[in-house]
């Protein structure tokens, strides 16, 4: 089965309610949600935030059910000079921007593994980045005009390309520019998904990450961030992931079950 994961409550909560036969497994006190959406069979979960509880997530996800590929979802800051509001990244790559190690290992690598930066796995990728796609072509349509109005959501566009990650959430003008100079070809930043495919690659099972940004990462990241995840956000999720579920078999059929 695919597992589909949020960090909030407000990134899923749309995709959660079009689950018709959910059957809760507690472990850890998260809810992991068994069922079937668009009769794919999923397993849903809120990993809560941040990478520790990000990490825990995955290991339960992945040692207790069969889990074929994991999903994550969510909202992000944009760090790269074209990503904005309301736009979509999915990530090729992920890096942990608060590991350092050195000098005993280069600067964000996870030591030991000699990977800085964890590969999504493309067949997942290109779809769920084809899925945004279409839905980003009518923004109304994704929203409502009054939420596209609001947020300043008018021609979002998909990005492809590295998605960083820490436990801290980016809300300065000046940390998100130091990021910007340490890490220039980050196109955003959030606090779980390069845990989660540390986890993914642990366990050899395929990852992907696509989320939608919320605020730019700067001083009014904060109330930006804010709105738009009560705005929003589930509605994005939605489309997306809800979208390429409806499509099918996710480019994995060509494969063995685990790369
Ligand atoms: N998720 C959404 N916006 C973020 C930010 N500015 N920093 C970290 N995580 C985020």
């Amino acid at each position: 089965m695919l597992a589909i994961v949020a960090a909030m409550h407000e990134e899923l909560s749309a995709l959660l309610a079009t689950m018709p036969d959910e059957e809760r497994v507690r472990v850890a006190g998260r809810d992991f949600w068994v069922g079937h959406l668009h009769g794919q069979p999923v397993v849903c979960v809120l990993s809560r935030i941040g990478k520790v509880a990000a990490a825990t997530t995955a290991a339960i996800l992945l040692e207790r059910f069969d889990i074929e590929a994991l999903v994550f979802t969510g909202v992000a800051g944009g760090l790269g000079d074209h990503v904005q509001v309301g736009d979509v990244v999915v990530a090729t790559r992920l890096l942990q921007h608060d590991l350092d190690a050195s000098p005993i290992f280069p600067k964000y690598e996870v030591p030991l593994t000699g990977h800085a930066r964890f590969a999504a796995d493309t067949a997942l990728s290109d779809g769920l980045a084809q899925v945004a796609r279409e839905c980003l072509a009518d923004p109304v349509a994704l929203v409502g005009a009054a939420a596209s109005r609001r947020f300043g959501i008018h021609e979002p566009r998909v990005h492809r390309g590295l998605l960083i990650s820490g436990d801290r959430f980016v809300s300065t003008e000046l940390e998100s520019r130091m990021l910007r100079d340490a890490l220039p070809d980050a196109l955003a930043v959030e606090m779980e998904g390069a845990a989660v495919a540390q986890v993914c690659h642990d366990f050899k099972v395929p990852f992907a990450a696509v989320r939608t940004i919320s605020d730019r990462a700067d001083d009014s990241a904060h109330a930006d961030f804010m709105s738009f995840v009560a705005g929003v956000a589930s509605r994005y999720s939605l489309a997306i992931v809800g979208g390429w579920l409806a499509l099918g078999r996710h480019g994995l059929e060509h494969r063995s079950s685990k790369i």
